[in-house]
């Protein structure tokens, strides 16, 4: 935000701008009037029940779904990687080129190089996917997402596989990552601490409207031992309907998912889906 000598107050524009977003499937209204802006370097978390409508709207955000039913306002940045919860690397090609596939300029196989080495996997370039553990994979995923500079990082629960350490490395690693390429970012989650470690706002949806837009105004670190993170923690629970005092074992029921993501773009039939437990 910037500050004219006049004194008015601007906001850069936003990067994504939804206004009364509709989208049914077979007269069902999936989303249902939805608005939502995210800021060109903010960090959003999405959490709702299984059925709300996350994945449909970052379908939408990422130009997968064309056939949105209105809108007043829908726009998004050209540039816009999209990340999923299987890593979809395509088993016939080394690690390598399944980041510098599609990539434009002589220099793409060099990026890709770099790329790798930034999520920790110089080295590895010559791996065929079925050789990396379920977090390498995410790792090489994250690689091909950024190696394109997307102005907006779309995630839909990218790390719901994984085990929870892997899980924390992986959390460290996209904070890392965002801090240094600063795109907009839409994270679907069902983890209510994953939202809180990573987000500036955490978005709640309910029947495809926002039910909740809530900052995270706890300092770093944010500790789940401090009274901010609890007191956000307890909300964000109760808002996806959770009973915050039946500790932690509430958190992953909030929204098993199905495991099919139907309008998702996949790569092959035999795309590999051994996520094997860890990442090291
Ligand atoms: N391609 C589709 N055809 C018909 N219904 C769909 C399609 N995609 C999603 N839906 C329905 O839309 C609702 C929201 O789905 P989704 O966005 O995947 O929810 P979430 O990701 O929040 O679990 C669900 O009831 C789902 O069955
Ligand atoms: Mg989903």
């Amino acid at each position: 935000m910037a500050t004219h000598p006049g004194g008015l107050t601007t906001a850069p524009a936003p990067a994504v701008r939804i206004t009364s977003l509709v989208r049914e499937f077979a007269g069902r209204r999936v989303l249902d009037e939805l608005d939502l802006n995210i800021a060109p370097d903010e960090f959003v978390a999405l959490i709702g029940r299984s059925g709300s409508g996350k994945s449909t709207l970052l379908r939408v955000l990422g130009g997968i779904d064309h056939e949105v039913t209105g809108y007043e306002e829908l726009t998004a940045p050209e540039n816009v990687s999209v990340v999923f919860q299987d890593a979809r690397l395509l088993p016939w090609k080394r690690v390598l080129d399944n980041v510098a596939l599609g990539l434009p300029g002589a220099d793409a196989e060099t990026r890709a190089r770099t790329a790798l080495a930034e999520v920790g996997l110089a080295g590895r370039e010559n791996a065929w996917p079925v050789e990396l553990s379920g977090g390498e994979q995410q790792r090489v995923a994250l690689a091909r997402s950024l190696v394109r500079d997307p102005e907006l990082l779309l995630a839909d629960e990218p790390f719901g596989a994984l085990d929870a350490l892997t899980r924390l490395r992986m959390h460290a690693l996209l904070k890392q990552l965002c801090a240094r390429h600063r795109p907009a970012v839409l994270l679907v989650t069902h983890d209510v601490d994953e939202a809180i470690a990573l987000a500036d706002r955490v978005v709640v949806l309910d029947h495809g409207r926002i039910a909740a837009d809530l900052r995270v105004d706890v300092p770093a670190p944010r500790s789940p031992g401090t009274a901010r993170y609890a007191a956000l923690r307890d909300e964000l629970l109760t808002l996806l309907g959770l009973d915050p005092t039946a500790g932690a074992e509430a958190t992953p029921e909030a929204g098993t998912e199905p495991a099919a993501d139907p309008g998702a773009p996949q790569p092959t039939d035999s795309t590999p889906k051994n996520a094997k437990g860890s990442d090291s």
